[in-house]
């Protein structure tokens, strides 16, 4: 029988530096307020969402509550088992609420996300949630969507010839596969899939649509009037 090993477990803490650490955990705080018993709620992926992760299982242990979470990626899946947690998957139910992190928001709450390559089930999660809490600290307020960060572009690799001729013909400025830390090759996704990081004079209405029409495009980081609610110190 597969047993559980702790230090394996414990290698699942979050390893990397928190930019804004404090003020991520001061809305890590606050989306927890938000959980009832019975809850099932979809988990976003990032620093963020792995502090609201831990604020959310203090809470459920503190006031003996059952939520169960619908993980964007197999690294949240492991964080909320590791929390205690249990999850379930957008095939079995679908969420009461959900929270995530983001790279950008704009003026009108719309989007980019996708820093940590998992905006695909980002998306399916959030449009199947009825309200989805963005939790951000300030330095992701933005007045125009691209102003920091390119918008990553999940793509079948044997699709990357088409799309980068088919971006082309949008108002692009650069177009880059997102490589490994280390350079020594392309980020592939959980679905074994290529990024590419797009560069746009302007984001605009039909943009997140406009990508997604071109074949081999999976999702695009582009999440244009989704309903959701922004906490942010
Ligand atoms: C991952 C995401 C994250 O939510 C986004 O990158 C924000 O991350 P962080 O909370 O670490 O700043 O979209 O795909």
């Amino acid at each position: 029988m597969l047993k559980w090993n702790n230090q394996l477990a414990d290698n699942l803490k979050w390893t990397g530096d928190i930019s804004n650490r404090e003020q991520k955990e001061l809305v890590a705080l606050r989306v927890a307020e938000h959980v009832k018993d019975g809850q099932v709620i979809g988990v976003g992926s990032g620093s963020t969402a792995f502090l609201a992760i831990q604020a959310i299982a203090s809470k459920v242990k503190k006031e003996n509550l059952t939520v169960t979470a619908i993980p964007t990626s197999v690294e949240v899946a492991l964080s909320c088992a590791r929390a205690g947690i249990s999850t379930t998957t957008l095939a079995q139910t679908r969420p009461d609420w959900g929270f995530d992190g983001a790279d950008e928001v704009d003026s009108e709450f719309n989007l980019i996300k996708g820093r940590g390559g998992a905006m695909f089930a980002e998306k399916l999660v959030m449009a199947s949630s009825p309200k989805t809490y963005i939790l951000v600290d300030e330095s992701k307020f933005v007045n125009r969507l691209g102003h920091n960060f390119p918008v990553p572009v999940e793509i079948d690799p044997r699709a990357i010839h088409l799309v980068e001729t088919k971006l082309q013909e949008m108002d692009v400025s650069a177009v880059g596969l997102r490589m490994a830390k280390h350079k020594d090759g392309p980020v592939i996704t959980e679905a074994g899939n290529l990024i590419l990081e797009v560069r746009f004079n302007h984001i605009g209405l039909t943009t997140e649509q406009d990508l997604n029409a071109i074949p081999g495009v999976i999702e695009n980081g582009i999440f244009f009037n989704y309903p959701v609610e922004v906490i942010s110190n």
